[in-house]
């Protein structure tokens, strides 16, 4: 089981130059704006109010980095996508700022997408799962306020979001609550299981 002891801010960046260095795994949390990406890392950290929340959609505006366990991995924070009260000229920053840290990021292990458990995924959900699909990440899918449905509901909706954003069998669909602080559990043993993997791997073809 993965324990997370140790987490702190390690850098803030809006562009590549400030990234922080290659050397660890990093696994990034990806949704639209409001979804629950900064609570959802508070959960998961067990800390607080590292990732800034807010009841006003669009609160972080840039990718932060987070290190865990002395920089055994990294959790990074993305900005939100499609929230449409934010300029034009803003949001297509931000989906520069997301996109260009997908698509050239070598260490990055995995991306967590986050859906809102209550709805059907938007077709930005959908274009950003296919195209993490496409990339040849696994698929891992978060669902969050499961707080706000009822185990009926639920179950009628992660057929919904398994069959929007196309999930084969073997993609991961996990509901969360960072309000009960459910589901975190079975996140934190795949994460987990991401991190052992990555590490192996890493020492295995690294030989001196
Ligand atoms: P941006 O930074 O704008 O992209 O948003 P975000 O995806 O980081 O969302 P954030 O974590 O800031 O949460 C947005 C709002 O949803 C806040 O008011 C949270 O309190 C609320 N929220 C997040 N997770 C849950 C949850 O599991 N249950 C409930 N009921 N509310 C939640
Ligand atoms: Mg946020």
């Amino acid at each position: 089981m993965m324990k997370i002891k140790k987490s702190d801010l390690l850098c803030i960046a809006a562009k590549p130059a400030q990234y922080p260095g290659t050397d660890t795994m990093e696994i990034a949390f990806a949704g639209r704006s409001n979804v629950g990406k900064s609570s959802l890392i508070n959960l998961l950290l067990g800390r607080k109010n590292l990732a800034r929340v807010s009841g006003s959609p669009g609160k972080t505006r840039t990718i932060n980095f987070y290190t865990i366990n002395d920089d055994q991995f990294r959790v990074v924070d993305l900005p939100g996508y499609g929230y449409a009260k934010v300029s034009k000229s803003l949001s297509a920053e931000w989906g520069d700022m997301i996109e260009t840290y997908l698509k050239q990021r070598e260490n990055l292990a995995i991306v967590v997408q986050l859906v809102d458990s209550r709805h059907e995924p938007s077709a930005l959900d959908v274009q950003m799962y296919e195209w993490l699909k496409a990339f040849g990440m696994d698929g891992l899918v978060v669902a969050t306020k499961a707080d706000k449905i009822s185990g009926n509901q639920w179950a009628k909706n992660k057929k919904a979001i398994r069959s929007k954003l196309g999930m084969a069998p073997e993609d991961i669909l996990i509901p969360v609550s960072a309000l009960k602080k459910t589901g975190t559990g079975e996140l934190l043993d795949v994460i987990g299981q991401i991190v052992e993997g990555w590490h192996a791997e890493t020492e295995g073809g690294d030989q001196e």
